[in-house]
């Protein structure tokens, strides 16, 4: 570990921008930057939810498709609605249609698995989606100076919920698998989910968290009082970043 990692106390940057399409082309210009600061194989950690929507749309238009290397950059998610490959609330469905069915090759796209054997039992895809991490990492263990992950996206749910850690759910402070089966979600959809930890999350160069609309305020008031809530507590071992439009920024950090 070098003198600098030693010293390192997490801290969180926010970055304040007009709207969903400035946090679309925000989101983007940092992802770009994140494939272009590795020249070999790059991982991307991608979120559910709708927020990030926008943003897979982006990366399939042509003046993005054409800056990203396809060929070396590989498509992960940090949590999965515990549902079919192809029902309309799969996390990764969505990501797949937006953009990585047009413009990534299968073999660099990871889901998290739900077609197993039992449809009651998200902790056997938990299990498998942590080998096929441990695989791609190449270690069993995360080595603090050497991520993961290049980029991880995330949202915040209303209860302040991130992946799908809830408040108050034995998976916060998993420390040992890197995955884990979620029987019941604190909030819609209610269906099982299957998440990354919050040190598997951690492992990465940056965590970029991206929050729109008034209906985010109240929870990213609590955030940025530093309540102890799971989006909260989600911080990389690199830098950790929040994009936030100027609706949801609470009115003490408006500028
Ligand atoms: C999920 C997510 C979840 C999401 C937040 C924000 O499967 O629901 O991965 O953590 O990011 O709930 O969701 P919205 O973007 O829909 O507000």
């Amino acid at each position: 570990m070098t003198a600098d990692h030693a010293r390192r106390v997490p801290s969180r940057q926010l970055i304040g921008v007009a709207d969903p399409a400035a946090l679309a082309t925000t989101a983007a210009e940092r992802l770009i930057s994140r494939i272009s600061a590795n020249s070999g194989r790059v991982a991307i950690c991608l979120t559910g939810g709708s927020s990030p929507k926008l943003l897979y749309e982006l990366l399939a238009t042509s003046s993005y498709r054409s800056r990203i290397p396809w060929g070396r950059v590989h498509w992960f998610i940090g949590d999965e609605r515990f549902v079919s490959p192809d029902d309309p609330l799969n996390n990764m469905g969505m990501a797949r249609a937006a953009f990585l069915d047009r413009c990534a090759p299968a073999e660099a796209v990871h889901p998290i698995p739900t077609a197993t054997a039992d449809p009651t039992d998200p902790d056997r895809s938990a299990a498998l989606y942590e080998g096929e991490l441990k695989s791609f990492y190449g270690e069993d263990a995360l080595d603090p100076a050497r991520a993961l992950f290049d980029l991880v996206l995330m949202g915040v749910g209303p209860d302040g919920h991130t992946a799908s850690l809830f408040p108050g759910y034995p998976a916060l402070d998993e420390t040992t698998r890197w995955v884990v089966g979620v029987p019941k979600a604190n909030v819609e959809p209610f269906v099982p989910r299957v998440t990354l930890t919050l040190s598997t999350l951690a492992s990465c160069r940056e965590m970029l968290f991206a929050v729109a609309g008034t209906g985010k305020r109240p929870i990213l008031t609590r955030v940025l009082a530093g309540e102890n809530l799971p989006a909260a507590r989600a911080m990389s071992t690199g830098d950790t970043v929040w994009l936030v439009d100027r609706a949801a920024l609470p009115e003490d950090f408006r500028g």
